[in-house]
């Protein structure tokens, strides 16, 4: 269908499946184990319900927001997703060029098929990139990639947590990876890859199981970027983060591809709000300490339900992988464009102009747990 006939940004998703190879939808669609964690980041948005406030003058409103210090249209991140050309010959350069015409940033991923620097090379003037890592266990490579992507202009480094050991993703390691084209997975200087057990295995064999919290002084030692730990699920962690003067943590199961039963980041999100609340007297959002989340968003009501709960701004993935497995970066462009018009109509019907005008008491969030 032409894309003026897409109307949200689940319809990316049947279109994707429809016209993707079978090897790419495979490893873009599936999930740890059950996928049970994958089905809760949907449904825990389910739970959360408005008290929208009238009578107030919204013929202006306005979705464009700050996040870590940089402007962004709105709320909203295109989140590192890792092998980008097995739905697109472009790869992840149709997410550059899209970001930059809509004001959106970037998170590049380590295992991105594009090199990192043909991917910091497409972006505009003045466009905003991050960087996602994992951390190699040959901590030179890592530090080399660090200190040049903040010689690039990089504004925020992403350290992945949550894939000690990459999950099973059975759909996946069904297709039984074979990287055909050497070009499709970037160099990952990583020798003797099992291909076995389907594409996400086979790239991964380089990260580190032994990273933990006496890396962060290195990190801190290496690069002045902003440091966010992307992959906590739980207060005693972000709080950790948070005293050893992190910019932030990204609440997030990696969309439902790790540990199956972790819990949906808006729950976590507001288990950490009311921890670090009482703990450290933070507010949020807030400048200093940052809190993003991902995970199964997908409409503007999602984005505004977690910025109520506490959240700076939420990381989108898959459906803008599909939209450009679909439709290349024109796809990705018209995702974000409905966003947009999802936020300007929800934000009216809310009674918030601006994104500092949602408040906390416009929602209803008791069906969701804290402890
Ligand atoms: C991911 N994600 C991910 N995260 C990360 O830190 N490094 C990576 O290389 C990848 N790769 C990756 C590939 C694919 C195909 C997917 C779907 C996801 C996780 C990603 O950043 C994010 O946490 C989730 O995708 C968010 O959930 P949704 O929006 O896809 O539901």
């Amino acid at each position: 269908p032409p894309l003026s006939e897409i109307l949200n940004l689940h319809d990316f998703e049947g279109i994707a499946k429809q016209v993707m190879p079978e090897k790419a939808w495979a490893y873009y669609s599936s999930a740890a184990d059950d996928e049970i964690t994958n089905r809760e980041n949907h449904s825990a948005y389910h739970r959360v319900w408005f008290r929208p406030q009238v009578m107030v003058d919204v013929t202006k409103v306005d979705w464009s927001t700050t996040i870590l210090g940089q402007r962004s249209s709105m709320p909203v991140y295109i989140t590192a997703t890792a092998l980008g050309k097995l739905g697109h010959p472009d790869g992840e350069l149709n997410l550059t060029r899209a970001a930059a015409k809509c004001g959106v940033i970037q998170m590049i991923p380590t295992l991105a098929s594009c090199s990192f620097d043909e991917l910091v090379d497409a972006a505009q003037p003045g466009q905003t990139q991050f960087l996602q890592l994992y951390v190699n266990k040959d901590r030179e490579v890592t530090k080399r990639l660090v200190q040049h992507a903040e010689r690039q202009g990089i504004k925020g480094l992403f350290i992945t947590v949550d894939a000690p050991q990459l999950g099973r993703r059975e759909k996946d390691m069904r297709m039984k990876f074979e990287a055909e084209d050497p070009s499709e997975v970037q160099k990952t200087g990583s020798d003797g890859v099992d291909r076995s057990q389907g594409a996400a295995r086979a790239i991964s064999s380089f990260i580190d199981p032994g990273l933990s919290w006496k890396d962060i002084p290195w990190f801190k030692s290496i690069t002045k970027m902003p440091l966010v730990l992307k992959g906590v699920q739980r207060w005693e962690d972000a709080l950790k983060a948070y005293d050893l003067g992190l910019a932030g943590v990204v609440l997030s199961n990696h969309g439902g591809r790790q540990l199956d039963f972790a819990r949906s980041g808006l729950e976590v999100l507001v288990e950490v709000v009311e921890h670090l609340g009482k703990e450290r007297g933070l507010v949020f959002p807030n400048d200093k300490f940052q809190l993003f989340v991902d995970g199964g968003v997908r409409r503007a009501t999602d984005v505004i339900k977690a910025i109520a709960l506490g959240a700076t701004a939420v990381g989108i993935g898959r459906p803008f992988l599909y939209a450009f497995s679909s439709y290349g970066q024109e796809g990705v462009e018209c995702a974000l464009k409905i966003l947009e018009d999802e936020f300007e109509m929800n934000l009216r019907l809310l009674g918030a102009p601006a994104i500092k005008d949602i408040s906390r008491t416009m929602v209803d969030a008791s069906n969701l747990s804290s402890h």
